[in-house]
């Protein structure tokens, strides 16, 4: 089977995006220093752009989770792999996640970061796609949403590939 990928939002639509959300984030935590947890693979170029256009003290962690299942898809089978660091007990804190997709995945990382204490717990996620939803989240801060299936690039990858294009894809197979 092969693949092709079209252009959905190029680097420049991106970057007018990330200020945008830069310009919220900072308005709502001035005088603060929140902890930015990036959910790993995906958001770690995300959570580099976002940081930087911030221009405000920040604290970054990371997170990962897995989930076991078949497809592109999550399956609902959510394990953490790897926990933050940071103790985040009166902290405020924002969730970076790329994509959203079932909601799976935030659904269980938010629960987990609950559990310890933050003074504030917010998500800012880059793309999001509606349609696929299967785990109520709520979106404090969002980039974009589609109605595309299978994007990769800026962090987002297929079998591993992709993640290092500037821009991102839609991922269209050919039979
Ligand atoms: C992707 C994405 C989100 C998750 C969203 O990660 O980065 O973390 O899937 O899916 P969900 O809303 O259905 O749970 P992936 O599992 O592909 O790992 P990666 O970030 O390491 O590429």
């Amino acid at each position: 089977m092969k693949t092709r990928l079209k252009q959905l939002f190029p680097p420049e639509e991106i970057h007018l995006a990330i200020t945008r959300l830069a310009n919220e984030i900072r308005r709502d935590y001035a005088g603060k220093t929140p902890i930015l947890i990036g959910i790993l693979k995906g958001s770690f170029v995300f959570l580099a752009d976002l940081i930087r256009a911030l221009k405000m003290p920040v604290e970054i962690d990371f997170i990962r989770a897995a989930s076991y299942g078949s497809g592109d898809t999550s399956s609902g089978n959510v394990r953490i792999t790897k926990d933050i660091d940071a103790n985040i007990e009166n902290r405020e804190i924002i969730v970076v996640e790329d994509i959203i997709d079932t909601g799976m995945t935030l659904k269980v990382i938010l629960k987990h970061l609950g559990t310890r204490g933050p003074a504030s717990l917010k998500l800012c996620a880059l793309v999001d796609k509606p349609h696929c939803r299967q785990a109520h989240v709520e979106i404090d801060y969002l980039g974009f949403h589609t109605k595309e299936n299978f994007l990769v690039g800026y962090g987002l990858d297929y079998n591993e590939r992709y993640r290092y294009l500037p821009g991102l894809y839609v991922m269209e197979k050919d039979k």
